[in-house]
């Protein structure tokens, strides 16, 4: 083999970033690989438009043909994005004995396992540590470095657009539809917004970390999705009161085979590591038995980021080629045989600390009746502010809950909602401060 050869599929912005790094960076990857390494071919359906980069005659092509059929390529990197004909194309160039590097998520999140499959029966390595956490190199860490541990948990602050929201909200005190225009207009947030916002894009990442760090297929519909769209000013300035900040955290627990694999606006202790996480960049934290809590921090998200984590797998599948290692590394980080379908928890069943937000007439006896309520569900108040009345007539009281169970709180939520004292409906946030 005179050089590892690499054909792209998908020439936008993480594709550029790539060549820029192939051209910037040839010396030190060739160095680090100890082995030549060609971009050999990129195929898009748009090859006249000028991504600032120099590419040699012929190299560009709208054939997708030239790429996932091409004898010589042995590794093909696919950033297309989405589900067709992204999927098509990696099974293609599967069955023709490539090697695929992706960035993509939602692919891999929902129809993994048929990639996974066919790779496995190909004998061929599907890389995808662009798809989580852009330039951090969480995957490799779980798979390689951290994989003697068992994880008890991996959180996450996942995408950028979110947290560069929530973060000017915070700062600024602005409602979210202000600050998501901001974001646009900055080119952080997509023009449609509705994957990062709603929480999918997140849920995506999480599924595949959690897959990884527990061993276990994750059926990407049974993962808890809610986005930061419900977020109001008033509920960042009584969280920031008590001491906390609200983040959409990625949550993934493992509980002696039973899981929670959850997506959501989450109150954390300002004090935390992963409340400092800040503007777009993300963060995860996992919790292996023998390494502890550890915290990985970094560009989540843009090209030159997400294309050094793309480079870093084709690096990876390029020294195992080298050395003649056929799948050194599981593709989801166990043996395919002991990858097991663990369950994920309900809603309803998972235990949390709650952010409780009441409306309600500002008369005497209004809390008693709200805390009654409460206590009758086994819900415990660990603490409480009643701010200024903002609304005539009408006054918010904030509680704080002990750990409780997510149904104890629905149906009392729902009792409460029936008094007649409360004006409108409650704001629930779920807490997240026992992480020691
Ligand atoms: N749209 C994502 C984010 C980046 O805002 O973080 C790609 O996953």
């Amino acid at each position: 083999m005179s050089s590892i050869n690499v054909g792209l599929l998908g020439f936008g912005t993480i594709g550029t970033g790539v060549v820029r790094i192939f051209q910037k960076n040839t010396e030190i990857i060739q160095q680090r690989l100890c082995h030549n390494i060609a971009l050999m071919k990129i195929a898009d359906l748009d090859i006249t438009t000028d991504r600032g980069v120099k590419l040699e005659a012929g190299m560009l092509t709208t054939d997708v043909e030239e790429v996932i059929s091409n004898p010589e390529i042995d590794v093909v990197i696919e950033l297309i994005g989405g589900y067709e004909p992204a999927k098509s194309f990696i099974l293609k160039a599967i069955a023709q004995g490539k090697h695929i590097v992706t960035a993509n998520k939602a692919l891999m999140a929902v129809h993994g396992q048929e990639i996974l499959d066919a790779a496995q029966r190909q004998g061929v390595a599907v890389m995808f540590e662009a798809a989580v956490g852009g330039g951090i190199p969480i995957i490799s860490a779980i798979k390689e470095s951290l994989c003697a541990n068992q994880f008890s948990s991996v959180l996450g602050i996942l995408n950028g657009t979110c947290n560069f929201i929530l973060t000017k909200m915070f700062q600024d005190g602005s409602d979210f539809a202000t600050v998501l225009k901001e974001a646009q207009d900055l080119g952080y947030a997509e023009a449609d917004p509705t994957f990062d916002i709603e929480g999918v894009d997140t849920a995506h990442k999480i599924a595949l970390l959690s897959a990884l760090c527990f061993g276990t297929t994750v059926d990407f519909d049974q993962v808890y999705t809610e986005g930061i769209d419900q977020i109001t000013a008033v509920d960042i300035t009584f969280a920031a009161q008590m001491g906390y900040k609200i983040k959409l955290l990625a949550i993934g627990k493992n509980h002696g085979g039973r899981i929670e694999v959850r997506v959501h606006p989450t109150m954390i202790p300002d004090s935390y590591q992963l409340a400092e996480v800040d503007g777009v960049f993300n963060a995860v934290r996992l919790t292996g038995d023998f390494v502890g809590p550890t915290l990985l921090y970094g560009s989540g998200a843009g090209m030159d980021a997400t294309a050094s984590a793309v480079m870093g797998d084709v690096m990876a599948i390029g020294r195992d080629q080298l050395s003649g290692a056929r799948l050194r590394v599981p593709i989801m980080g166990y043996c395919p045989d002991q990858i097991k379908a663990l369950p994920i928890k309900a809603m309803s069943e998972i235990v949390s600390h709650y952010y409780l937000r009441f409306t309600a007439l500002d008369q005497p006896g209004v809390l008693a009746q709200i805390a009654g309520c409460l206590g009758e569900h086994n819900i415990s108040i660990q603490s409480m502010i009643q701010p200024e009345r903002h609304e005539v007539d009408s006054v918010p009281i904030v509680l704080m809950t002990h750990a409780a169970m997510e149904a104890d709180v629905a149906n009392a939520l729902k009792r409460i909602e029936q008094l007649a004292i409360v004006t409108q409906s409650t704001r629930l946030i779920r807490v997240e401060n026992d992480l020691g």
